[in-house]
């Protein structure tokens, strides 16, 4: 097909035919999409095709945070695409560099929209033509675009849409784009719109979406006078369309030929800040938006490693419910120990003022289960788990959400909690016996299976750990946030480290920490937190056994060994040889 518009937005299918758990196919220029919705609500929509072996991914399986591949079982990440299984490498930390290729979305107006080109901004969307507007069914139209447009400009409808009515013969037609048009008809109460947007699917089949103006109440009558006549010119212009115009579509052709794919996870996105506002008492909510207009959709319990105005790159979770998708709102509580970062973010970051930051893997995701989730923040350990409470009262889940602070004056996020009603419980001016009582009350009070996902100051994560174990909970089902890594990195015995592929030999010292020393021999780690937090200066171990001191590996990728996280780790063995 010729003449690829990579630019512009287009409508792939309503948001009703991608319900949860499910995966739909759609068409754009000829190329296969695989359209899915993870569990938070977020949609994706990738090229259909495995980079492992080319197979569609829409014969795969939405896990409801990743699309496994039917064939050799690769799964793709919500959100970035990049891999995050490969079952012939199950105990690697990050199992391979590949990606889905994946494409800008926006759902809006009860339809999913994408461009090919991740550049393009996205635009003002006016799908509907009024905001009373009744979507109709989509109808795929024999014929190309250009073909379709013009029959469209001739469809004449009654505004009253009764069984009986017969189609009016005059109306406006406005051409609102190159693949959107409306048609006015006149009725009794002012006039009725339907808007067209139409969906370039190949060269021989275009999607025609409509919605009409009108009164909700009486859709089905509407829905049913535009399903009569769209079929009767579904059915004309398949009687004229000649057959030589439509294409084999068993082949599927790589997008990556038309727009560049990426690496997942490694971009940095340059945002400004939009507004801030005092949350709390020492917290400052502040919305960012991203200057290209883009952000990567993000899961509850996600946070992003953003660069204070300071140049300290710190971590803050975001708060946004699922449905939230243009900006990302953080809080930052201003620590009285600041070394700059929280201090710099009241100081300086003001609206206007333009942050980098970089989304990272999601640590610390809501998991798919049926155990009652239980969800237990201390002061500003409130942000990941009000963007997970949202997340679950949006799907209509119940879980607790258990709220410690100092005073009333301590509460953040209020308004964002205020629809939980008896789901937030708030505890004020506790003392450390009274948290404990709490907490041995909570987790031992329930008959059924319970899930905690925590976070909070370190004695209070303490406590819920001694209470979790006490209630005899997996550890699994006990799910931990960290912003703040209290081990001394630099102590432990001197250990030697080899590079595989540099062919250096580096001793690491007792007071030394392994990524001070590999660039204290110039050796280049990306680096961010420098406590074992963010992932920034993940590292292969080709032999030896680390001693893990970070909170970003699992405890399944920590006995695996075969990575460490050099900002923070140490060595077991005398010897570790890295592939660096
Ligand atoms: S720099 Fe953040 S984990 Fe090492």
């Amino acid at each position: 097909m010729n003449n690829i518009d990579t630019r512009s937005w287009f409508p792939l299918v309503r948001s009703t035919e991608l319900p949860y758990r499910h995966v739909a196919h759609a068409q754009l220029f000829g190329y296969e999409l695989a359209l899915w919705r993870d569990d938070t609500g977020a949609v994706n929509v990738w090229e259909n095709r495995c980079p492992h072996r080319g197979l569609r991914l829409t014969l795969g399986t939405n896990t409801g945070t990743d699309l496994q591949c039917r064939y050799h079982g690769w799964s793709f990440e919500s959100g970035d695409g990049g891999c995050s299984f490969v079952p012939a490498h199950r105990d690697d930390s990050e199992p391979s560099k590949a990606c889905v290729l994946t494409l800008p979305v926006s759902e809006r107006n009860g339809f999913v929209w994408a461009a090919f080109d991740p550049d393009t901004t996205e635009p003002q969307f006016s799908a509907s033509p009024s905001k009373q507007a009744i979507v109709l069914r989509s109808v795929a139209m024999q014929g190309p675009l250009e073909r379709v447009r013009a029959a469209l400009e001739h469809y004449r409808y009654s505004p009253k849409a009764a069984e009986t009515s017969v189609p009016t013969n005059s109306a406006e037609v406005s051409h609102l784009s190159s693949y959107s048009l409306r048609i006015s008809v006149l009725g009794e109460s002012g006039p009725v719109d339907v808007q067209f947007n139409l969906l370039p699917a190949s060269a021989g089949k275009t999607l025609v979406h409509a919605a009409v103006s009108g009164d909700a109440s009486a859709s089905e009558v509407v829905r049913q006078h535009h399903a009569f006549l769209l079929e009767d010119l579904r059915r004309t212009l398949a009687a004229e369309c000649s057959p030589t115009v439509t294409e084999q579509t068993d082949q599927l052709k790589p997008i990556r030929f038309i727009v560049p794919n990426k690496q997942a996870g490694s971009a940095s996105i340059i945002c400004e800040v939009l507004r801030r506002w005092k949350e709390s008492d020492g917290v400052m909510a502040f919305e960012l938006r991203s200057i290209s207009g883009k952000l990567p959709p993000m899961q509850a319990g996600a946070h992003i490693n953003l660069r204070t105005p300071s140049g300290l790159v710190r971590q803050y979770s975001i708060v946004n419910a699922p449905t939230e998708r243009a900006t990302l709102t953080i809080g930052v509580k201003l620590e009285p120990d600041s070394r700059g970062g929280s201090a710099s973010m009241h100081a300086s970051a003001l609206p206007g003022t333009h942050l980098e930051f970089v989304p990272t893997r999601n640590t610390f995701p809501l998991l798919d289960t049926p155990k009652y989730p239980v969800l237990i923040a201390g002061g500003i350990g409130i942000t990941p788990l009000v963007s997970m409470a949202q997340a679950l009262h949006a799907a209509g889940k119940d879980f607790r959400l258990h709220y410690f602070v100092r005073s009333d004056e301590h509460v953040s996020f209020a308004s964002r909690m205020a629809a939980f009603q008896d789901k937030l419980v708030l505890h004020a001016a506790c003392t450390p016996q009274e948290t404990k009582s709490i907490l041995d009350q909570v987790l031992t009070q329930s008959s059924q299976p319970q899930i905690v996902y925590a976070c909070g100051p370190g004695p209070m994560l303490t406590t819920i750990r001694a209470c979790t174990q006490a209630a005899g909970m997996p550890d699994a089902d006990v799910r931990f946030e960290i912003f703040r890594n209290d081990k001394d990195f630099g102590d432990g015995k001197p250990f030697t480290v080899k590079l595989k592929r540099n062919g250096q030999t580096i001793t690491v010292p007792r007071g030394e920490t392994l990524l001070a020393a590999l660039k204290r021999n110039g050796i280049p780690v990306e680096a961010s937190c420098e406590q074992g937090i963010c992932g920034s200066c993940l590292t292969r171990v080709s032999s030896g056994v680390p001693e893990h001191r970070d909170s970003y590996l699992t405890p399944q990728e920590k006995a695996a060994n075969t990575c460490m996280m050099a900002c923070v780790s140490r060595a077991i063995s005398e010897e570790l040889e890295l592939d660096l």
